[in-house]
């Protein structure tokens, strides 16, 4: 008699516009359009990552110049102050380090409220079983595969330990959970990643450093379902 298992959800690719040209964001967008599920966009304030890029003001931008939906991924300090601003400028996703955080099953609450999907991510030192408890808060769980901060590092493999017992628990407690991972996922990397448990993948320098970046999205996305339905 097969077993039941809970419906798997569907591959989502999330092409990140760290690694785009960002005098030309708009046409990153649409050069991945219809072919990706998610636009990531790297929020970072200079203090929480020793790297500045770009706020609000942009966000809103980009919401207008795509159908695409936003993956924000704010690292920032004091998430309290701004992440609810970013659901309402109509973010699907936004998600904040647990690093930051003073009370995160509150900003997700308030997140919800606030029309997005409410996502939690933990920085590479950062030990997952500390907030297995609060996942059910959660609509998505992002697990770095490297320090965060900049793009085109080299994913770390034994990060996918948090990955995979995120997983189990998500699964043994029938959570409805996204599990994201976050840097170096390129074409040799994906694989591993989609085994580990991780269903959503952002790939910055693997989709705009190619040539042709949807065909790029179309591959790590191959290769993601080829591993999650061997699994
Ligand atoms: C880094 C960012 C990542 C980054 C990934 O802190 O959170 O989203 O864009 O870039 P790649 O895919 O090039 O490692
Ligand atoms: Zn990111």
């Amino acid at each position: 008699m097969a077993q039941f298992r809970t419906a798997q959800a569907d591959t989502v690719i999330a092409p990140s516009l760290l690694a785009a040209d960002f005098a030309r964001l708009a046409e990153a967008a649409a050069a991945v359009e219809g072919h990706v599920d998610w636009l990531h966009v790297d929020v970072m304030d200079n203090h929480f990552v020793p790297n500045l890029t770009l706020g609000p003001p942009v966000v809103k931008s980009l919401k207008a110049a795509t159908d695409i939906p936003l993956d924000c991924h704010l690292m920032i300090e004091d998430p309290e102050r701004w992440a609810t601003g970013y659901a309402e400028l109509g973010a699907y996703n936004v998600t904040f380090h647990a690093e930051a955080a003073d009370d995160p099953v509150k900003l997700a609450k308030d997140l919800r409220a606030a029309g997005a999907k409410a996502g939690l991510a933990i920085d590479r030192d950062t030990p997952v079983e500390d907030y297995l408890d609060i996942l059910p808060s959660f609509d998505m769980l992002l697990i770095m595969t490297i320090k965060a901060g900049f793009g085109g590092q080299q994913f770390m493999p034994g990060l996918l330990d948090k990955v995979r017992t995120a997983r189990a628990h998500a699964d043994s407690g029938h959570l409805e959970l996204r599990i994201e991972v976050d840097g170096g996922i390129a074409d040799d990397t994906i694989a591993a990643a989609a085994e580990a448990g991780a269903d959503a993948f952002v790939a910055g320098t693997a989709v705009y450093g190619a040539a042709d970046p949807a065909d790029a999205a179309r591959r790590l996305r191959a290769r993601a379902d080829a591993a999650r339905s061997s699994g």
